[in-house]
């Protein structure tokens, strides 16, 4: 294996001067360097990668055993060895699936939490289930991390979807957020969904408390409205949701890659069952391509050995996701959770440390506005960042046509930009031009030199519809799983958020006076003195 390694990296290392534009010498390249699969066109040929690296890259996830690790989660074994359990999000989305976790078939009860759920969605669309003002208008999830990221990122990707009930999310412990969404609402008419694995998240509990007494000012008896989403019913009902509006998950659900069930009820709420199950059809489709697709004809197996190669062979330490699509606006945070809480790792599940990084920093927002923010350093900084583009090939808005012409010119425009750049020549024609001679002349060109040279991958789908959702959610949830294993990591604990979790608890008593943080650093304690104005 860590043969397979220094030749991708011997490879890359190799690769570092060389010109992308040039590769395109190769008429075919495009093609080459380019996968059609699920109703999406992938192109990454605008990498520096040829054909040597591709073939090193694919031995790499070879002989890093990436196939017969994808067959075992699939199988439902313990692949998250450091809590014990099985990997099974997909069971969510495969209904027909027979899948056996500790000798006992699961999905019966995943179909029959799903019909309940879609039982229970009709009754608030329709207006049976009612608040106690009358047929529910508005929706609150409250909830962080994957009991929120998925959801929000979902909810607002479906917009022209929308046809329930309006959605809303709270997520940050700070007050500013419970209070700026419940502004306008009527607790009467509002339902809310605490949404927590564990049901013991503090910002979500205390968010949950919150609202209740929100509604407990309005309505006779606030818990008729509650609904609970967790895999701890034992937690629910103590917190007063009766079982008949909790619905649950087995631990073999991640919370990042939650919103397949009952953490997606806000979304079914909204869109409806029907467009729900086009969602999990979606994400069934990407699973059935990931685990029959040879690896070079395999999209997630594809983005994955893109990412691996920029990452960890060319040394690129972050990477941008573009989405020239508004209503992508929350698929980069959703992202961020997805990669960097997964593959954030420093060991190996031996236990070893990593002798070469993992998970790149991600990040991003939507073309065509972070063109005006900052594109400027991902053109002409001294820092290459990899740039991965996706638009849809039609919009919505067919009466708006020439807004998605323009979306779609300048998502190309940005990737051929970064790959050709602007020479020196060029830039002193444009210096001259404007006016410019001698020294000045040399001055102003050089400002307006673009280095080019910068790689990125540009996915785009059909329409951005509940089906296209499900596909481009599964796609980067595998990618993740490829790189994780690839590197040969756990990507399914996060035992990285505990010890912030463990230190707020301890610095609530520091902070109301109650210890005077004699045990606490020198900056902290100076910190929170003067936060509680004793310093
Ligand atoms: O941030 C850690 C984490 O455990 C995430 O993995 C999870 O999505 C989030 O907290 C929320 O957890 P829960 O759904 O249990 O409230």
């Amino acid at each position: 294996m860590e043969k397979a390694w220094s030749a991708m990296e011997a490879h890359a290392e190799a690769a570092q001067g060389r010109r992308i534009e040039a590769l395109f010498e190769a008429p075919d390249r495009a093609a080459m360097f380019s996968l059609q699969a699920c109703g999406m066109l992938f192109d990454y040929s605008k990498t520096a990668l040829n054909g040597a690296a591709l073939g090193i890259l694919v031995d790499l996830a070879s002989a890093t055993g990436v196939e017969a690790q994808r067959d075992a989660m699939f199988a439902a074994d313990k692949i998250n060895t450091t809590e014990d359990r099985a990997v099974l999000h997909t069971a969510l989305r495969n209904l027909d699936a027979r899948i056996d976790v500790d000798g006992q078939d699961i999905m019966p009860e995943i179909r029959e939490t799903l019909s309940r759920m879609q039982g229970f969605v009709k009754d608030v669309r329709s207006g049976a289930f009612k608040g106690q003002g009358g047929p529910i208008t508005d929706v609150v999830n409250i909830g962080i991390g994957g009991s929120d990221l998925g959801p929000v990122m979902a909810n607002i990707a479906l917009t022209p979807y929308c046809n329930g009930p309006r959605v809303h999310f709270i997520s940050n412990v700070d007050g500013a957020d419970a209070t700026d969404t419940l502004r306008g609402l009527d607790p009467a008419t509002t339902l809310v969904i605490v949404a927590s694995k564990t049901f013991t998240t503090i910002e979500t509990m205390t968010n949950a408390e919150t609202v209740r007494l929100w509604m407990a000012e309005s309505v006779a008896d606030p818990a008729v409205q509650f609904v609970a989403l967790s895999s701890r019913p034992d937690r629910t009902a103590a917190f007063g949701i009766p079982e008949a509006r909790t619905f649950g998950f087995g631990d073999f659900v991640g919370g990042r890659y939650s919103v397949w069930g009952p953490i997606g009820l806000s979304l079914m709420l909204a869109v409806g069952p029907e467009d729900f199950d086009e969602f999990l059809a979606g994400g069934a489709e990407m699973d059935a391509h990931f685990r029959a697709a040879p690896l070079a004809d395999n999209l997630p197996i594809l983005l994955a050995l893109v990412g691996v190669w920029h990452h960890q062979g060319m040394g690129y330490p972050t990477r941008a996701v573009l989405p020239y699509e508004q209503r992508l606006l929350r698929l980069p945070a959703y992202l961020q959770q997805l990669e960097m809480e997964s593959n954030g790792k420093r060991v190996t599940k031996a236990g070893a440390a990593l002798p070469r990084e993992t998970g790149p920093v991600v990040w991003g927002e939507p073309g065509t506005n972070g063109q005006h923010a900052f594109y400027q350093l991902l053109h002409q900084g001294t820092q290459v960042v990899p740039c991965e583009f996706l638009v849809g090939r039609v919009g919505h808005e067919p009466e708006l046509a020439h807004h998605h012409l323009l979306l779609q010119a300048n998502c190309l425009a940005q990737s051929e930009a970064l790959m050709v750049g602007r020479s020196l020549e060029t830039a002193r024609e444009i210096a001259s031009s404007l006016g410019y001679e001698g020294n000045e002349l040399e001055t102003q060109a050089a400002q307006r030199v673009f280095a080019g040279n910068r790689p990125s991958t540009t996915l785009i789908y059909e329409r951005l519809d509940p089906r296209t959702l499900g596909r481009i959610v599964a796609l980067y949830e595998h990618r993740v799983f490829v790189e994780g294993a690839i590197l040969g990591i756990n990507s399914f604990d996060q035992w990285g958020v505990e010890l912030g979790k463990e230190l707020a608890t301890a610095l609530g008593p520091v902070l109301s006076g109650e210890d005077d943080g004699h045990n606490k650093d020198g900056s902290t304690r100076m910190l929170a003195n003067y936060l509680r104005g004793a310093g």
